[in-house]
């Protein structure tokens, strides 16, 4: 790494521009809408943010997990304004064009494996997921949808009857409609207390056992699974996890559905997680987030006889593949390939980082992730593993002070995620690694 720094300059954070900002927020939204730093930004490049009062900031939150080729990389700028030049809006549906036909071709291009092939496109992950279970269901002509403990799909009323976290995400929505859940393999807090890492295919079983059940048996419609429980916590399974569910869901006859929603787009250093795990073959497969460089397009691709199956005009809607942003995915894309190969030096580095915090602070219970996309659990207590919210959440805040954007998730609200841009020069993740030790420092002997 570099010993140059990236100068970040913080002075009154929020200052009183955000401030007065944020009054308004208060008068004008919904108190729903949670915000986890309250600077409001002006101006964004590569790594870097910059608020209203001149504060400057690292991001490594990517307005969670989207900006994985940093803000504003150039070829997205020109392809953005380039077709901004030309049209806006016509609705495919009405009147096609070429970038929403080309972008479908690259889908299947970069596809896992070469028979996810046909796709269609939406503004949202959740409403990639959404449409991933109406799909699901009209092929196999089956109604039970599954997902994993942990899991987060999106806040859409199926999305977030397959998400597994009550509060905020669940309590009072309801009623939702009717799915099912199946743990997840979080080693850290296994469930079945199986032991790491011979425990992958096990754990995999379980569901067998349960789709075998009379409750389930011939009835199950798909199931749902992020490579890495991202909101869950950054929960990496064991390789075999994967593989093992895609052969379970075959012989139920259920479409294994991959939400690469948060792990896609190069984030790991290949273009889709399970491309890191031999033998896992998705029928369907989830994208958005990072694949629309900053703009909201998202896609369900997967197998031609599964997206072939519901009834014309089943599936579309007026915004979904928008032209400025298919034309901002496709010139993104390109980044995203040349930026992969940064990824194994991101993840060592910061793995070393965190490896040093660790022994400096035994507060960080697990350490885990994979290529730009890493967490710390913070626990009171190594042995009990007690979630240790309180700290985590005052670490963030230090962060924020100290000009670092950060993020936090977890079941527990315990866990400090880091995923910077694929592109994030060493300089400034060097200083974005400084700011998270004197955070942990100063949020856990102050919460
Ligand atoms: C794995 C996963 N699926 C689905 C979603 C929902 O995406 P969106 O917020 O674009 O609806 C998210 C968002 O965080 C996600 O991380």
């Amino acid at each position: 790494m570099a010993a140059k720094k990236a100068s970040i300059k913080t002075a009154d954070v929020p200052g009183p521009k955000s401030v007065e900002l944020g009054k308004l927020r208060d008068k004008y939204l919904s108190k729903a809408m949670g915000i986890s730093a309250p600077v409001y930004i002006e101006k964004a490049e590569g790594s870097l943010l910059w608020d209203v009062d001149g504060n400057t900031f690292i991001d490594i939150g990517c307005g969670i997990g989207v900006t994985n080729v940093g803000h504003r990389p150039k070829e997205v700028v020109a392809a953005v304004k380039k077709q901004a030049d030309k049209f806006l809006h016509t609705c495919f549906q009405v009147t096609p064009y070429e970038g929403y036909v080309r972008l479908a071709e690259k889908l299947a291009t970069i596809a896992p494996h070469p028979g996810l092939v046909k796709s269609v496109l939406y503004n949202s992950g959740a409403e990639a997921v959404e449409n991933s279970v109406k799909i699901s269901r009209h092929y196999t002509k089956k109604q039970a949808a599954f997902s994993f403990v942990h899991a987060f799909h999106g806040r859409t009323m199926m999305a977030m009857a397959l998400t597994s976290k009550e509060m905020p995400y669940k309590a009072g929505f309801g009623p939702l409609p009717e799915t099912y859940k199946v743990e997840f393999a979080y080693c850290y807090r296994c469930p079945f207390k199986m032991d790491y890492p011979s425990c992958g295919v096990a754990c995999a079983d379980k569901i067998d056992q349960t789709w075998s059940s009379p409750q389930f048996q011939g009835k199950v419609a798909c199931l749902i699974g992020e490579p890495v429980a991202g909101e869950g916590g950054f929960i990496v399974p064991p390789k075999e996890f994967y593989a093992k569910i895609t052969k379970i869901c075959k012989k139920h006859g259920a479409v294994y559905v991959d939400d690469e929603i948060q792990t896609g787009a190069g984030r790991t250093g290949k273009m889709w997680a399970v491309q890191h795990w031999p033998g896992v073959e998705p029928d369907i497969l989830v994208s958005g987030k990072g694949i629309g460089g900053g703009f909201p397009v998202s896609a369900t691709t997967g197998r031609i006889e599964i997206m072939d199956a519901p009834q014309v005009g089943g599936l579309g809607g007026t915004f979904g593949g928008n032209p400025v942003a298919c034309a901002a995915a496709l010139a993104q894309f390109g980044v995203i390939e040349k930026g992969m190969k940064n990824v194994p030096r991101i993840n060592a580095y910061i793995t070393k980082r965190l490896k040093e915090m660790q022994s400096r602070f035994p507060i960080i219970g697990d350490i885990r992730g994979m290529g730009a996309m890493m967490a710390i659990e913070l626990v009171s207590d190594p042995k009990s593993k007690t979630p240790a919210a309180k700290e985590t959440k005052a670490a963030k805040v230090a962060a924020m002070k100290k000009g670092l954007i950060l993020l936090t998730c977890g079941t527990y609200d315990n866990v400090i995620r880091l995923h910077p841009s694929i592109i994030m020069p060493d300089d400034i993740l060097e200083e974005a690694m400084d700011i998270l030790e004197a955070s942990l420092e100063e949020g856990t002997k102050s919460a």
